[in-house]
């Protein structure tokens, strides 16, 4: 995989940031060893620094896999707290639903089993945190959707905008991954930059994380 961030400076990074619980970091490792794309750790703690610093009490997700993410926001949410998060893939929703019992989030998350696209109309906002991880190809259709259901100076968070870098053109050649994906990425960032409701900044962390806040 090709770093955006020079790798020294990621092994520095890496070293300001100690593991998180220890369930957290279960759940990480399970779903790397099955080869899963996770959101890295550094966007994790970003997610968790945002559920604390909104005060956030609703979180909407999309793209759950085996609920690390999920989890890691959940564990800063208060008792009374909810989280939304959408999985298309039954297998992984069902992982997800065991790893929440074990991190003793349960209560607070509620998994949708199924196509975002089609399910995001029965879910009401207003949202705290929205954190769009799932098909690359539905960012960008979904993002009104997404918008309307985000309070005032509420924050949209997206992952993989940098797309390993291969949204920039030339700076992976050949390219590696589906042009597809690439296009719907490129499409999506254009879109969040020029969005007059959101004020977004592109953060290199990770694989790219938009930060869009509500204005
Ligand atoms: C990058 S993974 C999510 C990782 C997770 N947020 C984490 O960091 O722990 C993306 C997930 O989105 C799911 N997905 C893809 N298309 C979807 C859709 N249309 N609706 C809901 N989930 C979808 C995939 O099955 C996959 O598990």
């Amino acid at each position: 995989m090709r770093q955006v961030i020079a790798p020294p400076v990621l092994d520095y990074l890496a070293r300001h940031h100690p593991p998180l619980e220890p369930v957290l970091e279960s759940i990480r490792a399970e779903g790397l060893a099955a080869g899963l794309p996770l959101v890295d750790a550094a966007t994790a703690r970003l997610l968790r620094a945002l559920v604390v610093a909104l005060g956030a009490g609703r979180v909407l997700e999309i793209g759950t896999a085996i609920g690390y993410s999920a989890t890691c926001m959940a564990l800063a949410l208060p008792s009374d707290g909810v989280l939304l998060t959408m999985e298309l893939d039954a297998d992984r929703a069902a992982t997800a639903r065991r790893n929440f019992g074990r991190a003793g989030v349960d209560a607070k998350v509620n998994v949708i089993v199924g196509d975002a696209s089609r399910f995001l109309h029965k879910v009401a906002g207003p949202f705290d945190l929205i954190f769009q991880d799932g098909s690359k190809q539905l960012y960008e259709p979904l993002l009104d959707r997404l918008v309307d259901r985000l309070r005032l100076g509420g924050v949209l968070v997206t992952d993989n905008v940098l797309w390993h870098g291969e949204v920039i053109e030339g700076f992976v050649d050949p390219p590696e991954r589906d042009p597809c994906d690439t296009d719907a990425i490129r499409r999506y960032n254009d879109r969040l930059a020029s969005d007059a409701r959101l004020f977004t900044t592109f953060l290199p962390l990770g694989d790219g994380v938009a930060l869009s806040v509500r204005v």
